[in-house]
Formats: C-alpha cells, sequence, structure tokens
C-alpha cells in the first residue's frame, strides 16, 4: 500500500505516509508539554503514525495571551526532547508547530484589542479593532519565533511547521483581506508575505537550511474577499523558492471555519484538489488533510498522486491506533471520527481535551480497565451509546453482562441522529459499536423491553439504566391531529410528510437538522422557534454551528423565531411573535421541541435494587455525555 512507502521531507525519512495533523488538544496552564500531554501524543506514536505534528506552539506571551503550549524559555527543552524521545521509540518522528498568534482571532480574552497586522475588526468582539504591529514589533516576533525554532531543535525535534494558516496573525498578513498596511509589510503578495518570508529565513539562520521546515497555510479562504487559488498557487511557488521543505495545506478560515476544521456535515476528501494543485506547481511534498479517514480513500489520494502525505486530525484524536489497524487489515476496529468537534469545544472552553467517541483520548494513563477479581451479574436496559459502552467496558473487565433492548436493533436515538445523508459518520460509529458488541460476550437481547418485575425476577447483581429520553410534546391546540410527526418518526422513515409544504416547531439541533432533511427531498420548510435565534440550545462548537446554519439557508428553509405556535390546524398553523398573530400555510407539522428522561423505570428500581443512571436518561444531552457515562460505569463497577 501507498500508505505504507517510506517518506521524505527533506532530508528527513518517514516511515509511511501518515502524518499527525497539529492539534491543540491538550491545555497545560505552565504553558509546557505535561507529562500528560506527552503521553497522549505517545499513544499516537504506538499507533503507528509516520510523523507527529504537536499543536501549535506560541513564541511569547508578549504580544497575546495563549491557551496553547509556549515554546520560549531554555527550560521547556526537556520536556519536547521527552516526547521526542518517547515518539523516536516507536519509530515516529515529531515536528513541532510554531504560530505567530492568532491575531484578530483571539479568543481568551475579549477586553483586550489583539495585535495583528492592521486595524481589522476583532474576530469575537464585534466592534473592537486591533491594533497593527509595529515593524519593531514584527521584527521581535520574528526574532522569537526563530529562537523557538533552535529550542525545538535542541529538544532533538524532527522538524518544525510554522503556521500559516486559517486567517491567524500570519495569514492576517498575508492576505489583503485583513493586511491595510501601506508598509513594505503590505501592499502586494510580496509586500504581504514578507513577515512569513523573514520567519522562514529567521529559522533557517538558527537551525540552518538543511532542517526541515514545513509551512501550513490555505491556498483558498472560500470566503468573499479571501485569498483565489491563483494568489495560493504563488504562494506556493514562494515558499518553495525560499527553502521550505514541504508544503501543508488547508482550506478556508474562521469564517467559514468547517472547510478549514471539518464537522460532521463535510464530505470526505473536502480538501484534496487544493493539494493536488498546489502539487502541480511545486517539486516539494505536500501534506493534504481534512477527512481522509477513509482508509480506502486516503490510500486513493497517495495512489493517485493528489498529495505525498495523507493528514488525519480529528481521526488520530478518535483513534490512536488508525494506522496499526489499516497496516493489519483490521479496519473495522476503527473507532470512527463522528465530526462533533466536541474536541474542539473543549479546547475553547479552557479544559483538556476528550472525544465523543473514545473516552480513554487524553485520559491514556488515568482511567485503566482493570480486569474484575469479583465478576457481577449486570443488566444494562438500552441499547443506545450509553448502554453499549457501559456493557463492552464491563463485559471487557470479566463480568457477566445482559443487555435488554426493545427494538428490533441497537443504537437508540442514533438511528435518527444518523439517519440524513450528511450525519453518515454517525451511522457509521452505530455500526461499528454494534459489531464491537456482536463480537463481546455481551448477551444482547433485542426486542427485550423491560419492566421492573422483569429486571427483579432476573436476579442481576446490578442494573444500569440507559434507556434515553422522550420527546417532549408541547400541550398546544391540534398536536394530536393526523398531520402532526415526531421529527425522530420522520428522520427513520417511519412516517412520511405527503405535503410539501411543512413547519418543523423547534429549532434547536434536531429540527435544524430535520428541517434540511426535508428540504433536500425537495419540501417547501419553515422552521418555527420560540427562543430568538435557531440553535440556541445545540451546545456545539462554532464550526458545526456555522455549517449547519449554511446547509439551512442554501436549502431555503425559511425561519420565524421568538415565534411561539398557538395552534395546528389541518391546512396550517397559528403562530405569535411579539403580541402580532398570524398563520402558516402547510399539510404537515413536525414536532422537534426537545427530550425529557425516559426514567420510569429507574424511578420504580431505585430503591429496591442497585441501579446506576446513565446517558438521556439522566438527562437528555449529547452522544459524549453517554459515551463518557457508559464508560465509567463499566470501568467502576465493582
Ligand atoms: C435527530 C437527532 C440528532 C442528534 N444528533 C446528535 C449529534 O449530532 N451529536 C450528539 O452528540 N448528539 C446528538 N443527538 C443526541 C444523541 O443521540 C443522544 O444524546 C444519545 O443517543 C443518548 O444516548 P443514550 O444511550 O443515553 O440513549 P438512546 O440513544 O436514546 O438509547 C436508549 C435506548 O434504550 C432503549 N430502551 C428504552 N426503554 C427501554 C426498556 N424499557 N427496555 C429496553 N430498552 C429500552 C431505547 O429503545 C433505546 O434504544 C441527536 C439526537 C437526535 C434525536
Ligand atoms: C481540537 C483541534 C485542535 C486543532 N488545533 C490546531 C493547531 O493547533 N494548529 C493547526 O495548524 N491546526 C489545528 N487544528 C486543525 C487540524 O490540524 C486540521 O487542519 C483539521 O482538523 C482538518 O483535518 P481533519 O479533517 O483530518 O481533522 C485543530 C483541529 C482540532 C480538531
Ligand atoms: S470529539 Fe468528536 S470530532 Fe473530535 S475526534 Fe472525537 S468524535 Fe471526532
Amino acid at each position: 500500500m501507498k500508505l505504507f512507502e517510506k517518506g521524505r521531507i527533506g532530508n528527513l525519512e518517514i516511515k509511511n505516509r501518515v502524518v499527525m495533523a497539529p492539534m491543540a488538544v491538550t491545555i497545560d496552564p505552565d504553558g509546557s508539554l505535561s507529562e500528560r500531554t506527552v503521553r497522549y501524543y505517545e499513544e499516537r506514536a504506538k499507533g503507528g503514525v509516520g510523523m507527529i505534528i504537536t499543536g501549535y506552539s506560541s513564541e511569547s506571551e508578549k504580544y497575546e495571551r495563549s491557551s496553547c503550549h509556549k515554546l520560549d524559555d531554555f527550560k521547556k527543552i526537556s520536556r519536547v526532547n521527552d516526547l521526542v524521545q518517547r515518539a523516536h521509540a516507536y519509530g515516529t518522528k515529531v515536528c513541532i508547530q510554531l504560530g505567530p498568534g492568532l491575531g484578530r482571532i483571539v479568543y481568551i480574552d475579549p477586553n483586550t484589542p489583539p495585535y495583528s497586522a492592521s486595524d481589522v475588526e476583532s474576530y469575537w468582539t464585534k466592534g473592537m479593532k486591533c491594533i497593527p504591529l509595529t515593524k519593531d514589533d514584527i521584527k521581535e516576533i520574528v526574532r522569537l519565533i526563530a529562537f523557538s525554532a533552535s529550542l525545538a531543535k535542541r529538544a532533538g525535534a524532527d522538524a518544525v511547521e510554522l503556521r500559516t494558516y486559517g486567517g491567524y496573525l500570519a495569514d492576517q498578513f498575508m492576505s489583503s483581506l485583513w493586511n491595510k498596511r501601506t508598509d513594505e509589510y503590505g501592499g502586494d503578495l510580496k509586500g504581504r508575505m514578507r513577515f512569513t518570508l523573514e520567519m522562514v529565513e529567521a529559522i533557517q539562520n538558527v537551525c540552518g537550511k538543511d532542517f526541515p521546515l514545513i509551512i501550513k497555510y490555505n491556498p483558498y479562504h472560500a470566503i468573499p474577499g479571501g485569498r483565489e487559488l491563483p494568489e495560493g498557487l504563488e504562494i506556493a511557488k514562494m515558499l518553495e523558492a525560499a527553502g521550505v521543505h514541504a508544503l501543508h495545506l488547508d482550506k478556508g478560515c474562521y469564517d467559514c471555519w468547517y472547510n478549514a476544521i471539518t464537522t460532521v456535515y463535510q464530505p470526505d476528501a473536502h480538501q484534496i484538489e487544493l493539494a493536488a494543485a498546489v502539487k502541480q506547481v511545486v517539486n516539494i511534498p505536500v501534506i493534504a488533510q481534512g477527512k481522509l479517514q477513509n482508509p480506502t480513500v486516503a490510500e486513493q489520494v497517495l495512489a493517485e498522486g493528489k498529495t505525498d502525505f495523507v493528514g488525519l486530525g480529528h481521526q488520530m484524536i478518535a483513534d490512536p491506533h488508525w494506522t496499526n489497524k489499516v497496516k493489519a487489515g483490521k479496519i473495522q476496529q476503527i473507532i470512527p471520527c463522528i465530526g462533533c468537534n466536541q474536541c474542539l469545544k473543549y479546547h475553547f472552553d479552557g479544559k483538556f481535551g476528550n472525544c465523543s467517541v473514545n473516552p480513554m483520548t487524553c485520559y491514556e494513563d488515568i482511567y485503566k480497565i482493570v480486569p474484575t477479581d469479583c465478576s457481577k451479574n449486570l443488566l444494562v436496559v438500552g441499547g443506545g451509546p450509553g448502554g453499549m459502552e457501559a456493557a463492552l467496558i464491563a463485559s471487557e473487565r470479566g463480568h457477566k453482562v445482559t443487555l435488554w433492548e426493545k427494538e428490533d436493533q441497537l443504537g437508540g436515538l442514533l438511528l435518527a441522529a444518523g439517519a440524513p445523508d450528511f450525519k453518515e459518520p454517525i451511522k457509521n460509529y452505530v455500526k461499528y459499536l454494534t459489531r464491537r458488541i456482536e463480537s463481546s460476550d455481551v448477551d444482547v437481547r433485542l426486542m427485550e423491553e423491560a419492566t421492573a418485575e422483569e429486571i427483579l425476577a432476573g436476579g442481576f447483581d446490578q442494573v444500569i439504566i440507559a434507556t434515553g429520553a422522550r420527546s417532549l410534546v408541547p400541550p398546544v391546540a391540534g398536536i394530536d391531529g393526523e398531520n402532526v410527526y415526531s421529527s425522530t418518526d420522520i428522520l427513520l422513515g417511519n412516517a412520511r410528510v405527503d405535503s410539501d409544504h411543512v413547519v418543523v416547531v423547534g429549532g434547536g439541533l434536531v429540527g435544524c437538522e430535520t428541517a434540511v432533511f426535508l428540504a433536500q427531498q425537495g419540501k417547501d420548510v419553515t422552521i418555527v422557534e420560540m427562543l430568538a435565534d435557531i440553535l440556541a440550545t445545540a451546545d456545539h462548537c462554532d464550526n458545526n454551528d456555522q455549517c449547519l446554519r449554511k446547509m439551512i439557508s442554501d436549502s431555503n428553509v425559511k425561519i420565524h423565531a421568538g415565534t411561539k405556535v398557538t395552534a395546528i390546524h389541518n391546512d396550517g398553523i397559528d403562530i405569535e411573535k411579539g403580541g402580532n398573530k398570524s398563520s402558516i400555510p402547510c399539510g404537515g407539522v413536525v414536532l422537534a421541541c426537545g427530550y425529557k428522561p425516559n426514567n420510569e423505570l429507574a424511578k420504580q428500581l431505585e430503591d429496591v435494587i442497585d441501579i446506576k443512571i446513565i446517558g438521556d436518561s439522566a438527562s437528555p444531552r449529547k452522544i459524549i455525555d453517554a459515551v463518557q457515562e457508559g464508560f465509567h460505569a463499566g470501568r467502576l463497577l465493582d
């Protein structure tokens, strides 16, 4: 396989073509690589990846506060060296990513105007203008970045990557959208590239021209006024001419963040044509990324010569062993990333990383799955993600596990969540969990609806209640009409709206996705949401939010926010907004008004037998909550 051929970046030989994309997943308050962070990377090295590019390190906090690591001091060398040694033990190379700041994207301090190329608006704090860096500031940043690179080299790192992508500070200099300077750091492309090229030269001066230097940048911004591909290709040529050894390519910027940091909604290989275009104009290797985790796709893009290396971001968080599993043909054992960006949200919330589908991520040495010395007879009620995870972990530890699921298949609400084509990764996750259950010792009984009596008669030592949630039905006149459907039934195909005009009541995540699902079938869809905006309750990462909003607008779904449904009729609904009453004609009404815990069973049993309530049956939330709670229920069962 091409994936397992050796590759080269400058004089650096890499054992295969798989590169872990840089991801700031761990937050260490002292800015240094903690043992926990190093251990997280080490697990990825153990999993066979050819090279790890670390999440970005900043060169200093003089110009902006940062939640990331800092490589600014001689004393940091030992931690980087620890990482290098432990990765090298597995034959994995280490590249340290250095980033000269976020500029207008700084998000951790809403009260201080960020520095940027020009006095453009801060991305997060609307109305706040950035402070243009002076020429002396620029020179200082260049000097500090070079110092960081020299520390990385002294620590034994195999390469450094300069982060100039994504609309961050260096990209703010490189793009005419954000660079309005009239001095030699602005103007034409040569002027706008000066900052980046000075950093390249300064790194070469301290590390030597042979020390592998990679640049991550975006040949195409995918927003009006942003970089178009012809300029992106010019940049590639300038970087090659400057002696850069490889180009790591991305697409988009914060203003269309889902292009840069993939969400569940992007198709496979959604950035690959940019890499292919850049490869046409340079002779140095390129690293492509952007949902390349399907092994067939990863192999294909290499075989077609569209890229020299496959960069994997999210998938390395979800499954550190992707590379070895692919090499061994154990593709069915890969834990699939579901594109939820909970990992990214953790970072933006200031928390240490974790993953919806892999509770061990960032807890490699903290959570231990220890064989039990006191095997219990465990019943898990409910075969959604929470119940399945609990059953798997408990069974792996040696408990005798029975799982009752009232439906004729496993998956719970994920079957509805993954029903639209644009949620394919959720379907893959259900298949993965189901395969694991089937090859485990868990005794699964489908179409087995648990009652308190049956459970008590079963003689179980402990019961895990993972019965999920029930849809909320608002007390509105006409809600029982034949033209009213539940979003779950619509998504699962258990019901069909015959009319071409549909109103979805509720504009949370489920309502919005159901609206797009229906609009993609050619229906005229309107969302009615009581709160001031749609997706107010979704609690998901900004890139997922941006993408779903774009899908809603692209599919011409109409939105009535701040609007209450007061009655449902055969031919439409009555609404009220700010005291004004009106109607929307429609033939079908789909309810997506939220969920309440399905906890009757739990209430009947709680004082009678040892039970643990997990996931949506404790409180309706998300996959990560169900999986984590299932994992811990199985892990801690004693
Ligand atoms: C359309 C939709 C889209 C969603 N999208 C996302 C998303 O993108 N990201 C995200 O994080 N979350 C999403 N969610 C939420 C997510 O699906 C839930 O949080 C998650 O499924 C909860 O898992 P669970 O195991 O707790 O419960 P469930 O998945 O609800 O599983 C409960 C299971 O228990 C079974 N059961 C109930 N009572 C009994 C009984 N008495 N006996 C036997 N079996 C019983 C049910 O049949 C069901 O299979 C979405 C939900 C919906 C509806
Ligand atoms: C949690 C998280 C943190 C990230 N941090 C960085 C970073 O520090 N530097 C960087 O260049 N890219 C960062 N990225 C972007 C990834 O490197 C990669 O470009 C992106 O996820 C697309 O690749 P994928 O589809 O394989 O995930 C981050 C992505 C995620 C999910
Ligand atoms: S948290 Fe979600 S998006 Fe991030 S790696 Fe895990 S499954 Fe993928």
